[in-house]
């Protein structure tokens, strides 16, 4: 009753944010995504250890407040009268700080978990199961440019182009490590709830949803980074304008997305996008990396730069 998997944290480039029913975590939107290849995270499930409660590790430490939701990952792939668990997860990169670590985290458990159950689900099904812990986990099931479709009762997703037919280099600038404020669930509802802007995002996603997935099509880099950029700041204004507001950026958030427009001055085919924390993803050509990940290296107030390449689909790792 062991397993273990390894999952890659996705950056979405037409993003998601909204849910549509809260109980069954189904997002109000589409979404496009793509899947990273350098930052992981592993989850290894012990079911049946002889615990008397659930436990969960995280990089070798006692981790209570991310239990609960682990837990009920757990519940809805293996059933509410499973055995308790052990759950050791390590990641190479900073939880909860709006890098996407929600998704790595629960596509690697909800592999794990139904691997160490000896239950065997379609994707379809890992899909649901994945989504429904964290709407974003549902893309790092799959490898490359992903898209999630919000298609009625439930969701499906699909591999727009694999990895290695448009390689492309990501470059995350980390402007703080610790913990966002609000986290994603509560401060969708709330944006849902109270931004004037809500409607707007809403009604316009299936636009840029249609455009991303164009210059995908035709490998157009200036178009995806036309519409990227504007769908990030469109779903930012939606938080700002939030009530209370929603600000996750800092000033070194700021700073790095000028460092990218100098970069576009000079002519180098990058583009960023932001997720919900203060961390700056810049996306480009391979051959524009270098020059990339200098600039943010000297942007004020990066603290640490990390870069990663399109990856691969979550795995099982043990048993193989
Ligand atoms: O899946 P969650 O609950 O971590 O929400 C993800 C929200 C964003 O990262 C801001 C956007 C996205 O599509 O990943």
């Amino acid at each position: 009753m062991h397993a273990t998997a390894i999952a890659q944290p996705n950056i979405a480039l037409v993003k998601y944010w909204g849910k549509r029913d809260v109980s069954r975590n189904l997002p109000a939107v589409g979404s496009i995504s793509i899947t990273l290849r350098d930052l992981y995270t592993e989850v290894s499930i012990d079911l049946g250890s002889g615990l008397s409660q659930d436990e969960l590790l995280f990089n070798g430490e006692r981790n209570d407040e991310m239990l609960p939701r682990i837990a009920a990952c757990i519940d809805s792939v293996v059933g509410e009268g499973r055995p308790r668990v052990r759950v050791s997860s390590k990641s190479n990169f900073p939880i909860a700080a709006g890098l996407a670590s929600s998704a790595s985290a629960f596509a690697a458990t909800t592999v794990a978990s139904a691997s160490a159950a000896g239950l065997s689900f379609s994707m379809l099904e890992l899909t649901q199961l994945a989504g429904q812990a964290s709407g974003s986990a549902a893309r790092s099931l799959y490898d490359g440019f992903v898209e999630l479709k919000n298609s009625g009762e439930s969701i499906e997703v699909t591999s727009l182009c694999d990895v290695d037919s448009w390689p492309m280099q990501v470059i995350v600038a980390i402007t703080e490590t610790e913990p966002k404020a609000v986290g994603s669930t509560v401060a969708m509802e709330v944006s849902r709830k109270t931004s004037p802007f809500y409607e707007n995002w809403i009604a316009q996603q299936d636009q840029d949803l249609d455009s991303a997935r164009a210059a995908i099509d035709r490998r157009d880099f200036e178009s995806l980074a036309v519409v990227a950029e504007h769908n990030c700041l469109k779903m930012h204004s939606v938080m700002w304008a939030s009530r209370p507001p929603l600000v996750y950026w800092n000033t070194a958030t700021i700073a790095c997305m000028q460092s990218v427009r100098r970069l576009q001055e000079d002519g180098c085919k990058v583009f960023f996008t932001i997720d919900a924390g203060p961390q700056v993803k810049a996306v480009c050509l391979p051959e524009y990396a270098a020059a990339v990940r200098e600039a943010l290296e000297k942007t004020p107030g990066v603290q640490q730069v990390m870069e990663s390449g399109l990856g691969i689909a979550a795995r099982l790792v043990e048993p193989s």
